[in-house]
């Protein structure tokens, strides 16, 4: 980063949380790779300090020095009243904006006081970026659907800050993103941006596409700019990855082994073939189409009792409609599939419903003989990716949805319609049956791309680009 240009990162969540009196490094690709980069820029990170509900007493500091071993940038903390908390997060984007770029239209639910509360959560946000800028050149870097209209509110303040977005999660043709009451602000706001970044190509057309047709913004689809109001946007696709090889390492260590050992013994999987999901308990993972196409496996293939368990990790999140009940859904598909199938000293499927470290997903990646990604959309899927790079003894194999972006960025995958649980079934059948070099051969080519396109490079290309914007 240009040395003479502040660095502030915001997202909604913060990349140190307080826990019981102490930081805990938040987990995911975006922190671990984010988190060096503001080491050596002491740049400032500004996130939401979440709600009196979640501290378990003292309120936070709005300001503290972060990572708590090496303190070397600034966490500052935007704190919103509780009301404006359950509009702006609850409300407009997890029951709305969410559903709505995921396409699954049957979950959204919008009222207008969610509107009036992300507006201000978006311009709280502003306000502390411009409180941390100072009057020196400043780069803005937004993360997520949470801060849409952030961008308008910065410029209006700091006309001459760069400012860049990226959408983590897909964006929808102009048929689905109309729907959208607010779409007219939303798409102004996002245009205040000097970068818009995307995960895929596709997104980023369906983005063009509804500024097109909905502003009557001048579009230049080819070089990917979008003219409007005097300001020109640049719109990118960029395919986030994660840190290949510290999951590699991660799973290659005595550590792993210990602990997948411990695992298949302590619930009773000892000498089976497994299979394995990782998912946040969200509809649009389709753990249900799982569960479906693994039930009609176990019927159409009974040669696997007794030989092949399905692990389900369900990571809980999101403690608000439709989530709870997408929950009970999913608990009593896993139970009726249990009941059918189980026998004296053997279960189809294992499910867990808790939060592992990703050293311990490193250990139970390479442990596992299929990993299914059973998506209904999803812009990336990271899951699918680090599963790959863990697979250090090359003997899996990866089924991974047609609807998660990852599908398009992990060459050698087995792509699979989670709609068509029979074509599922059968996938699960000849992955446990397939060839052990042709695995090998197809782990090796998505291992190979991984390994190049991992996060560090998604940092940097992003960084590139913002350097480019006078
Ligand atoms: N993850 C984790 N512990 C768990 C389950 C998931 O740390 O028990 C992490 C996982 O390693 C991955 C992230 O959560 O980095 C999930 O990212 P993904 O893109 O797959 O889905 P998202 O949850 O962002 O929709
Ligand atoms: C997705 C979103 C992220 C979000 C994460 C976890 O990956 O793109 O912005 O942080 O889910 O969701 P949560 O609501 O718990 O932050």
């Amino acid at each position: 980063m240009n040395r003479t240009r502040r660095l502030i990162v915001v997202s909604n969540r913060e990349p140190y949380t307080l826990k019981a009196g102490r930081l805990e490094k938040t987990v995911g690709g975006l922190v671990s790779a984010l988190d060096p980069v503001m080491q050596v820029s002491k740049g400032v990170w500004v996130a939401s300090g979440g709600v009196p509900g979640e501290w378990k007493g003292k309120k936070p500091k709005k300001r503290v020095k972060v990572p708590p071993e090496n303190p070397s940038y600034i966490l500052h903390r935007v704190f919103l009243d509780e009301g404006v908390f359950d509009g702006y997060y609850n409300g407009y984007s997890n029951r709305f904006l969410w559903p709505l770029c995921h396409i699954t239209l049957d979950k959204i639910y919008l009222k207008r006081s969610y509107w009036l509360n992300y507006r201000r959560a978006n311009r709280l946000f502003a306000e502390a970026v411009i409180e941390e800028a100072g009057r020196g050149d400043v780069v803005v870097w937004l993360h997520d659907y949470h801060l849409a209209l952030c961008a308008g509110e910065i410029k209006r303040m700091r006309k001459d800050a760069v400012v860049s977005l990226f959408w983590h999660i897909p964006w929808p043709s102009y048929d689905v993103f109309r729907i959208c009451p607010q779409r007219q602000d939303i798409l102004e706001g996002m245009l205040a941006n000097d970068l818009l970044g995307f995960q895929l190509d596709l997104f980023k057309y369906n983005f063009l596409r509804c500024v097109d047709l909905e502003l009557g913004a001048g579009v230049d689809y080819k070089g990917g700019y979008i003219h409007y109001k005097d300001h020109t946007t640049r719109v990118r696709a960029f395919p986030i990855s994660v840190d290949f090889r510290w999951f590699e390492k991660a799973a290659s260590s005595k550590g792993a082994e210990r602990f997948l050992e411990r695992f298949v013994k302590e619930r009773g999987l000892e000498g089976l073939m497994l299979g394995l999901s990782v998912d946040r308990l969200d509809y649009t993972k389709g753990i249900i189409k799982c569960l479906e196409a693994l039930e009609l496996f176990f019927m159409k293939y009974p040669r696997f009792k007794d030989r092949f368990t399905f692990v389900q990790i369900a990571v809980p999140t999101r403690a608000v409609e439709p989530y709870l009940s997408y929950r009970e859904l999913v608990r009593r598909k896993v139970a009726s599939i249990n009941k059918r199938f189980s026998r004296a000293r053997w279960h189809p499927v294992e499910y867990i419903e808790d939060r592992f470290s990703q050293q311990e997903l490193a250990a139970l990646y390479r442990g596992s003989d299929v990993a299914i990604i059973s998506s209904v959309y999803d812009g990336m899927n990271l899951v699918a990716k680090e599963y790959i790079a863990s697979q250090v003894d090359l003997r899996g194999t990866l089924l991974i949805s047609q609807f998660a972006g990852a599908a398009e960025d992990i060459p050698g995958a087995v792509i699979i319609n989670p709609y068509d649980i029979e074509s599922c079934a059968d996938a699960i059948k000849t992955a446990l049956e397939a060839e052990p070099a042709r695995k090998r051969d197809a782990l090796r080519k998505a291992r190979e791309h991984i390994k190049k396109n991992d996060i560090y490079r998604w940092v940097d290309n992003i960084l590139k680009e913002l350097r480019n914007i006078k």
